[in-house]
């Protein structure tokens, strides 16, 4: 996913994420305007149905900011000299399988500052257990805040094959495109900053099966984790990215067009 800041014109509230990527208390360079209302939701859905796409479009409609855990790992593979525990995390990671729960509490406790931003957050990938939902609850509740909503997008596993088949994603702004339904304009190179467009490695068919199967088992009990006391928004995932937009924001009951 684009990482806010990039924007420029687009009318998005700029953010570089440096506070959510570096964590330990570094602070975001570009900081999100100010708005009426900010909102603070978890997205959720099988790998593949679109979160990253959607979080994109949802933080220029609603001026938030895009936390993925998913890119924190990524980007932390990056890392010529991963800890021991990140290098474990990252080859759980290649193979499908999800990081423990400690380790992403603690990454997301590390950057707890970044669930009080003023542009409120959009997490993506976390929670993934109900152990990482009842985490996110009580380090939100120890701030004094509380979630919106918890967004679940539902499509079906064989559309969610193709997307992840053709899913490219930029090495740099980390920017989501498909060779088929979202192409960049000279294939290869993102259209946003020109960085090289990679296949993820865990978007091997292999991998999928492994993500799916992990999804149903660990992540679908978080769905009605958030079911039980109303905070679940259900969006059905198929059609073009805007019509999924236009459905998320009316589920939030905010009309397109009268965005805070
Ligand atoms: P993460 O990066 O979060 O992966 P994921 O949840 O599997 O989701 P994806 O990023 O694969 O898909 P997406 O839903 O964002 O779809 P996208 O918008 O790209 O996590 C990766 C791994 O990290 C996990 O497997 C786990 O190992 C580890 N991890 C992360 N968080 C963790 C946690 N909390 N606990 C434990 N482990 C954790 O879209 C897919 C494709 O479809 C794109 O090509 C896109 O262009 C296309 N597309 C999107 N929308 C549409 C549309 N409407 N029509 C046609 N094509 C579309």
């Amino acid at each position: 996913m684009a990482a806010s800041g990039s924007s420029g014109d687009s009318g998005r509230p700029d953010s570089d994420r440096a506070a959510w990527f570096r964590g330990a208390g570094a602070s975001c360079s570009i900081r999100p305007e100010a708005r009426e209302r900010s909102y603070r939701l978890v997205l959720l859905g099988p790998p593949g149905v679109g979160k990253g796409t959607q979080a994109e479009l949802l933080c220029e409609a609603l001026g938030t900011c895009h936390l993925s855990t998913g890119d924190l790992f990524r980007a932390a593979g990056c890392d010529p000299n991963p800890t021991p525990a990140l290098a474990a995390a990252l080859e759980a990671m290649r193979r499908g399988e999800l990081v423990s729960d400690e380790m992403v509490i603690d990454l997301v406790r590390e950057r707890s500052g970044c669930l009080r931003c003023r542009g409120g957050f959009l997490l993506d990938g976390f929670p993934r257990t109900v152990a990482q939902a009842e985490a996110l609850d009580k380090l939100l509740q120890e701030r004094g805040e509380s979630l919106d909503a918890a967004i679940a997008y539902e499509l079906p596993t064989e559309q969610i094959v193709e997307r992840l088949g053709g899913r490219r994603t930029c090495s740099g702004c980390k920017a989501v495109y498909h060779v088929v339904s979202r192409p960049s304009r000279v294939p290869g190179v993102c259209d946003q900053c020109g960085g090289p467009l990679m296949e993820r490695d865990d978007d091997r068919p292999e991998a999928i099966r492994v993500r799916l199967a992990a999804y149903e088992s660990t992540t679908r009990p978080v769905l009605e984790y958030y079911a039980r006391d109303g905070r679940l928004k259900s969006v059905a995932a198929d059609g073009p990215p805007e019509q999924i937009l236009d459905r998320t924001l009316r589920g939030l009951g905010v009309a397109q067009g009268e965005t805070p």
